[in-house]
């Protein structure tokens, strides 16, 4: 499919951009994600970005760890095929980027215990108190990604607002059974300096904005 973003640039999603019109009914059950990719990278871990927006970490990510497949899920069309052009033009076998919402995706279309790793790199902050229950980060939401997650799964988390991070961190301690927190560790994307390598990363360390970041490890079955 190709499309325009601008007057001047024509994007084109090739057979990396899903739309969520493509996908079967919400209540259709889980998707065989791995089975989106080619067959021969059928059994590679699967990881997940949410709110990939431009890509940037998306295509850094996935160019140096080709073993890897990843999914990314924006919600907001012009960043979506952005996204999946990007990762086209640099011939990512390992990619998927779909346009859908990213609690909707994890709680109803991934089976479980399929992901190795989801990476959230600063979500969308929503400050008014009003507009807090629009935030990703829910104790429902820790909850369905836990069932989508491997045992001994990860979730990184990178935001540059405290309120969030002081929500996130409440959050998380009401999940405590299913996950324990780790100190952060940078993703292979990570560039010298940096903490995961990310568009807003970049355009917030310029205006030297403090960051905070966790690691939350689903607990290994007992
Ligand atoms: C602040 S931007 C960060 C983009 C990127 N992660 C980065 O660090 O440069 C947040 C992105 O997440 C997307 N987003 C927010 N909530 C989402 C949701 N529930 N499902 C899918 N995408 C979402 C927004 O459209 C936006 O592109």
């Amino acid at each position: 499919m190709t499309t325009s973003l601008s007057h001047t640039k024509t994007l084109d999603i090739g057979e990396i951009g899903i739309l969520d019109e493509q996908l079967p009914p919400w209540d259709s059950g889980p998707l065989d994600l791995a089975g989106w990719f080619d067959p021969d990278r059928r059994d590679c871990p699967l990881e997940l970005e949410i709110g990939s927006g431009k890509g940037t970490f998306l295509v850094n990510q996935a160019d140096q760890t080709p073993g890897t497949n990843y999914i990314g899920i924006e919600y907001a069309k012009q960043y979506w095929r952005h996204a999946a052009d990007r990762c086209r033009r640099h011939q990512l076998t390992n990619v998927k980027v779909v346009r859908t919402e990213a609690d909707l995706f994890v709680r109803r279309y991934t089976p479980p215990e399929s992901l190795r790793q989801t990476h959230i790199y600063f979500p969308d902050p929503w400050p008014k108190p009003r507009h807090n229950k629009r935030r990703l980060i829910q104790e429902s939401f820790l909850r369905s990604l836990h069932t989508a997650t491997a045992p001994s799964g990860l979730v990184r988390i990178v935001t540059d607002h405290p309120d969030y991070y002081e929500w996130i961190e409440h959050h998380a301690d009401r999940v405590a059974d299913l996950w324990r927190r780790l100190p952060f560790e940078c993703p292979q994307a990570a560039g010298p300096g940096e903490l995961v390598g990310s568009n807003f990363e970049r355009k917030y360390r310029r205006q030297g904005r403090p960051f905070h970041a966790m690691i939350l490890e689903k607990y290994p079955a007992t």
